[in-house]
């Protein structure tokens, strides 16, 4: 009992023994030998001199065989046997090999026969600046309304760097605008995400299109670079009013110019863009409804056109109110009003017109007495409104102004006499002083009305007759005849004998008709 119990204490302590054996020996194999290299170092860098480090004589490395064990299929290291040295055997890239690691340890197995040995090799790669950072594109485009304001942030991709540490992208730059500023936030260790931050409000009118530089640097030393173009292209908002190309429109248009005639072509533009730069020309809402018959405007071309009739007597002038509005969501409109004066035709003629006139003039009347007034009118202005008149036949009346505009007076010239001519048709012509000149006339009847100024007249003076004797007391002996020119009672006759105070004419025996001057024998004459 006592025999097994120290057996087994034997065999525990034995076992503790080989156990520390174990592991001293299992530490003595793995006990590295550390190197450390730059990346990119040409094929063929020394790396270490290994044999040397492990204290191994070059005669017996001879005779025992040494490799690395393990290792991929393209190594990144050879041993050289006969010189016991670690040599690269391709060029080393570090961001191949260990990505993004922040240590690039490259731990190699390396056996040793003849007694076994097992030796590991841990070769360091160090970075070296031999990247420079890289954005993912070439070119951001970023499209921003120039509505949007300041404090706006658009997110900008970060630019990668493969190197590691401090060789990694450590700040980023913008050129220099006056809009936008740079912001660089922190994203958990060694990223960094930039920003671009509105800070001041955007005008596409001013500028449609920004191009700022970013750029991404290491901090390596010399420093690398690279860069990335932001396109940012403002978008329109409809915040301009369209203008009008000129401060004021005026036309002249010819009276009765026909419907289609072009009055004016009126014009206006808009800062804006696409639809709210397009523009629409209308009637201002206030407009006259009268107006719109007699004009209208093309809504896209903003002619103005006629389509009514335009009457310069009607109106001399038009006041038009019109708008350009654009097509925006929310438009914006503009007011204006175009000026059209009208240009008289001489499209009326005079008119004469009879106020009063007396029917009948009597043929004694003084020279100067008036016999009509006329009053004369002419619609048309200016030349063509002024009128003349005048008396178109060779007769003995006139026509004389009156004090009153337009008003004229016809008055006899000279002396009338009705027993020579008792009865004129004047006509009287006015005219206008137009080019060409238009003219109307009127007939005017006078009737010129009797004076007795006129004495009867025997159509015989003296009469001498012969009376037979014995004569018959009823048939009339002789028979005498007077006329008068004038008229109605002015030329009426009536026949008397003339007898002395003494009484012993002739005239005794004899009587006449006073109606038709036949003459009566009152006694039987006896020649003897
Ligand atoms: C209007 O004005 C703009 C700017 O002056 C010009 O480019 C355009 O041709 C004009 N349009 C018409 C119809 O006259």
């Amino acid at each position: 009992m006592e025999q097994s119990g120290r057996q087994a204490w034997i065999e525990r302590w034995r076992c503790i023994a080989y156990m520390v054996a174990l592991v001293t020996f299992w530490t003595e194999a793995s006990a590295q030998i550390r190197y450390s290299i730059s990346e990119e170092v040409k094929e063929g860098s020394v790396v270490g001199n290994i044999a040397k480090d492990l204290g191994i004589d070059k005669a017996t490395l001879k005779s025992r065989e040494y490799r690395i064990v393990g290792s991929s299929t393209e190594p990144l290291f050879r041993l050289n046997q006969d010189d016991g040295m670690l040599y690269v055997s391709r060029k080393v890239d570090r961001e191949e090999i260990c990505e993004r690691s922040n240590a690039c340890v490259i731990n190699l197995k390396t056996v040793l026969e003849n007694p076994l040995e097992i030796h590991y090799v841990a070769v360091e790669v160090l970075d070296v600046n031999d990247h420079s950072p890289v954005f993912p594109e070439k070119e951001k485009r970023l499209e921003v309304f120039e509505s949007t304001l300041p404090g706006a942030r658009f997110q900008l991709q970060p630019a990668r760097d493969p190197d590691g540490g401090q060789f990694t992208v450590q700040q980023y730059r913008l050129s220099h605008n006056d809009h936008f500023r740079l912001e660089v936030k922190e994203r958990g260790e060694d990223r960094k995400m930039p920003f671009l931050i509105l800070q001041k409000q955007l005008d596409r009118e001013a500028m449609r299109e920004h191009k700022l530089t970013l750029t991404a640097i290491d901090g390596g030393r010399p420093a690398r670079s690279g860069t990335i173009e932001i396109l940012i292209e403002v978008l329109d908002v409809n915040d301009n009013s369209p203008v009008f190309t000129k401060d004021a429109y005026s036309a002249i248009l010819n009276e009765n110019s026909v419907p289609g005639t072009l009055v004016i072509q009126v014009n206006a533009t808009d800062l804006d863009e696409g639809a709210n730069s397009e523009i629409v020309y209308s009637f201002g809402k206030e407009m006259d409804i009268h107006l719109q018959t007699i004009f209208n405007i093309d809504p896209i071309t903003g002619e103005i056109k006629v389509t009514g009739v335009i009457d310069f007597e009607e109106n001399e002038s038009y006041e038009i109110d019109i708008q350009a509005s654009d097509k925006g969501t929310i438009p914006f409109s503009t007011d204006k009003t175009v000026l059209i004066k009208v240009i008289d035709l001489n499209d009326n003629a005079p008119e004469i017109e009879v106020t009063s006139f007396s029917k009948s003039v009597p043929e004694d009347s003084r020279v100067g007495t008036t016999v009509a007034l006329i009053s004369v009118n002419d619609l048309d202005s200016g030349p063509n409104g002024k009128v003349s008149c005048f008396i178109s036949e060779d007769v003995p009346f006139t026509i004389s102004p009156s004090l009153q505009d337009n008003m004229y007076a016809i008055v006899t010239k000279s002396q009338l006499d009705r027993e020579e001519k008792s009865f004129y048709e004047l006509t009287v012509v006015a005219k206008d002083a137009g080019q060409p000149p238009l003219s109307s006339e009127k007939t005017i009847s006078v009737v010129v009305s009797d004076v007795n100024d006129n004495s009867p007249q025997f159509s015989l003076s003296p009469y001498t007759f012969y009376i037979t004797e014995n004569n018959d007391l009823v048939s009339p002996v002789f028979s005498v005849r007077a006329s008068d020119l004038d008229d109605g009672d002015n030329a009426h006759i009536s026949y008397h004998i003339l007898r002395d105070n003494n009484g012993h004419s002739i005239g005794l025996f004899l009587n006449i008709n006073s109606e038709n001057g036949d003459i009566l024998a009152l006694k039987s004459f006896d020649f003897e």
